[in-house]
């Protein structure tokens, strides 16, 4: 595709008053000045423009080994095939390929979201981005809401949380390990990077087990995203804090924390059928007749659930389709929905 920018096929000439005419944001539009990088207002962590002192960028090898680095004037990054001035990447566009003292050649771009989760300093494993991907499409995360999710473990999804309620939602985050809330902090701030190290204005980081403090903050919430070992002892708390429509969501890595939270989600009975899926990622390597699925895939992460919140004393229409056989039967020892007789 070229970099090019199309010009209009009619561009006939005209006047200032003809354009204010013709569309109302026309004379208030910003000049192309103003787009030399993102507003710090829309807390996107996103820069564009030249590479100024103090950003991180990544540096991918000929071997695709990547490095993050974040530019400081008079410094140099060294490297196996040699050194390379900071210097000689700032004020440069992103998007560009410069070579080391020693002639090997590093890929230059500003890292996105989804590259810098899986490179930052890790407290515990992070939600990977085709899942918070996921979390964001199917919770249907919008731009104003506010969204409660714990534990925050690394911050991963907490940065993709907050890209998609902007710094008119809310994002109340609880974390029980002090450590982990450190680590977090410090790479949702890295990303973020507000103004002389402000934090995001839509985060609130709390220390301490959803279940105890969520139910004393008095919050409520459009969405709860629960990504923990065991996001069943957060659904009555999750249930009082959600408002009416509202959808609970967690994210556990095997199918016996799945069936438990589903189950015990279902006894509640105040939120619709959860729904229960996975998603598989698949590279393809695409190069002349050698079309074909990539050799190595992330076979599993983990499973999501969600299920919406009923109005204060309103329940789901009754299944009209009964458990299939032995569904519940004498082996099963997990919660049962109330319907349900012991076999
Ligand atoms: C897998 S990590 C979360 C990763 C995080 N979502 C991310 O993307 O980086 C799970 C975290 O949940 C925390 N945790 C477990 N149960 C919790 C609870 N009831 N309330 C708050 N935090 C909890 C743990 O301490 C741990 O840090």
């Amino acid at each position: 595709m070229s970099d090019a920018v199309p010009t209009p096929p009619d561009a006939s000439p005209t006047t200032p008053s003809e354009e204010a005419a013709a569309s109302p944001t026309a004379s208030s539009a910003p000049s192309p000045e103003a787009y030399d990088d993102v507003p710090v207002e829309a807390w996107s962590g996103v820069h564009r423009g030249p590479l100024r002192a103090g950003e991180w960028v990544r540096l991918t090898d000929q071997k695709g080994r990547r490095h993050n680095i974040c530019l400081e004037p008079g410094k140099t990054f060294h490297t196996n095939r040699g050194g390379m001035a900071h210097d000689d990447l700032i004020g440069r566009e992103e998007g560009f390929t410069i070579t080391s003292s020693s002639g090997g050649e590093y890929l230059v771009f500003r890292p996105l979201l989804a590259e810098f989760v899986v490179s930052m300093p890790r407290g515990a494993a992070v939600v990977y981005p085709k899942d918070a991907a996921q979390i964001v499409a199917m919770c249907d995360i919008f731009p104003g809401a506010h969204v409660v999710e714990a534990g925050v473990g690394s911050g991963a999804l907490t940065c993709s949380l907050l890209r998609a309620v902007g710094p008119f939602g809310r994002v109340t985050s609880y974390e029980r390990r002090e450590e982990f809330a450190d680590v977090a902090r410090k790479n949702v701030g890295q990303f973020f990077g507000g103004p002389e190290g402000s934090d995001h204005p839509a985060w609130n980081l709390s220390l301490g087990d959803l279940a105890e403090e969520l139910p004393r903050s008095g919050v409520r919430a459009d969405r709860i995203i629960l990504d923990m070992l065991a996001p069943w002892e957060c659904v009555e708390a999750a249930a009082d804090a959600l408002l009416p429509g509202g959808i609970i969501c967690a994210y556990v890595a095997t199918t016996t924390q799945l069936s438990r939270f589903v189950e015990t989600v279902r006894l509640h009975g105040g939120f619709t059928e959860p729904q229960a899926w996975e998603s598989l990622v698949r590279d393809w390597h695409v190069e002349g007749l050698a079309v074909r699925p990539g050799h190595k895939m992330i076979g599993h992460t983990a499973f999501l659930v969600t299920a919406r919140r009923m109005a204060p004393g309103e329940r789901a229409p009754r299944k009209t389709r009964r458990p299939a056989p032995g569904a519940y039967g004498a082996d099963y020892t997990g919660p049962r929905p109330a319907d349900v007789p012991a076999e």
